[in-house]
């Protein structure tokens, strides 16, 4: 596999990671690489062959014959739905499944409607900010915190821990100390919940580990781990990346002003566009497969590029073009198959009501730098910017 194997990574691959994409899929939709660190793997950039490894029962989240020291990093706080195989994998998922629906969701409306609200009134006192650190962070932010039960005073410290374990660019003593910090930081809160069970969800995640004993102590140190970098590593992108896509896009943004009605298929064109999530996390061949024509052996790596996928012309025509009336039905953003997103209801609607009030609040908003300037995570997993700086006017 490594006979041919391209380095994945060169100079400019966060900011546009796009045209890499699109030049390995013209290639090979399933292509060898290595990436950052020198593993091997097998990326895959192209729509049908995203979809077929996504839903390929046989490309496992954890590699074939390996389970993790309990006492490791791997084993205190990736003990969860998302790095678990059946049957652990629909045990996981299923205690929180409720909470995520769509309907359930509809309920927070009112609560995202005034956090919102409440962002869109600070804001509108300046005339530049940052609009990840004023808005685009904080809104998604304080959701899950609330809806979760974790204090949203802790928001600056793990979001620093959250930004180290997902970055590429860390080095391993920095992503140690980090994962441990949240390690500890919710062994703590988890023991001060216990005598004292709120109303929200991490509560209810002690009664049935307590109770009914379906959740190991691991796995909800895991569970509350995900949920809350899944809940805020993303959405913030969604509404950063997809508000610059129409400040570079007049035209679109033009055409949102005028039919604010149009926010739904909005978002799904912008989550098809900018890709919050770039690429899915790491499969593993747990016996040969053979996808796109290339033969995939045991236990080799396959990632999937999301934003390769959802840019491939064979799906979508002209798909470097931003365009929100397109129908984008069938984008792999939330992923696909049995791991496709939990919080897709609850981030869909946070967008919409994001960028709804965005544009009804603020009747011009402009880049307050020149695009070149912005600069963009060093993460291959998240597509996100580090600030977004905008000029306002009410
Ligand atoms: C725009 C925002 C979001 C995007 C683009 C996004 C994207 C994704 C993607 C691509 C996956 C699948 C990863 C894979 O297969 O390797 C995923 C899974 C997941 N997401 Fe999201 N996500 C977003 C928001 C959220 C929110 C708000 C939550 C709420 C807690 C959430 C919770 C999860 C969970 C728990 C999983 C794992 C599901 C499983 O393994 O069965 N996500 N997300």
């Amino acid at each position: 596999m490594t006979d041919t194997a391209v380095e994945y990574l060169g100079a400019g691959y966060f900011a546009d990671p796009f045209t890499v994409h699109e030049r390995l899929r013209a290639q090979r939709p399933v292509a060898p690489v290595i990436m950052p660190g020198g593993t091997p793997a097998w990326l895959v950039t192209g729509y049908a062959e995203a979809r077929a490894a996504l839903t390929d029962p046989r490309l496992r989240k954890l590699p074939p014959g390996w389970r993790p020291e309990p006492d490791s990093i791997f084993g205190l706080l990736e003990m969860h739905m998302l790095s678990s195989d059946p049957p652990d994998h629909e045990r996981l998922r299923k205690l929180v499944n409720k909470a995520f629906t769509a309907r359930r969701v509809e309920q927070l409306r009112p609560r995202i409607a005034s956090i919102t609200a409440g962002l869109l009134d600070d804001m509108s006192t300046r005339r530049e900010v940052d609009l990840l650190a004023s808005f685009a962070f904080p809104l998604p932010v304080t959701v899950i915190c609330e809806l979760l039960g974790v204090p949203v005073a802790d928001r600056d410290d793990f979001r620093a821990w959250s930004a180290t374990i997902v970055s590429n660019t860390a080095s391993p003593a920095a992503y140690q100390a980090d994962a441990i910090a949240m390690i500890r930081y919710f062994m703590a809160l988890l023991a001060a919940k216990r005598p004292e069970p709120a109303d929200d969800l991490l509560s209810a995640l002690i009664s049935a580990r307590d109770e009914e004993d379906r959740l190991s102590e691991n796995e909800l140190v895991s569970m509350a781990f995900l949920l809350l970098v899944a809940g805020h590593e993303t959405t913030v992108n969604l509404i950063g990346n997809g508000m610059l896509a129409l400040l570079l896009n007049p035209g679109e943004l033009a055409r949102l002003r005028a039919d604010p009605s149009l926010v739904g298929g909005a978002v799904e064109e912008l989550l098809r566009y900018v890709n919050p999530v770039n690429h899915a996390t790491f499969r593993f061949a747990g016996e040969p497969v053979e996808i796109g024509g290339e033969r995939i052996g045991t236990g080799e790596v396959v990632l999937v590029a999301l934003s390769g996928a959802n840019r491939d012309p064979s799906r979508y025509a002209d798909p470097d073009r931003l365009d929100l009336s397109r129908d984008s039905a069938g984008h792999l953003a939330f992923g696909h198959g049995s791991h496709y997103c939990l919080g897709a209801p609850l981030a869909r609607l946070e967008a919409e009501i994001a960028f709804g009030g965005l544009l009804k609040r603020f009747g011009s908003m402009t880049l307050a730098v020149p695009p070149d300037a912005l600069r963009w995570r060093p993460s291959t997993l998240i597509h996100g910017l580090e600030a977004l700086p905008v000029r306002l006017v009410p």
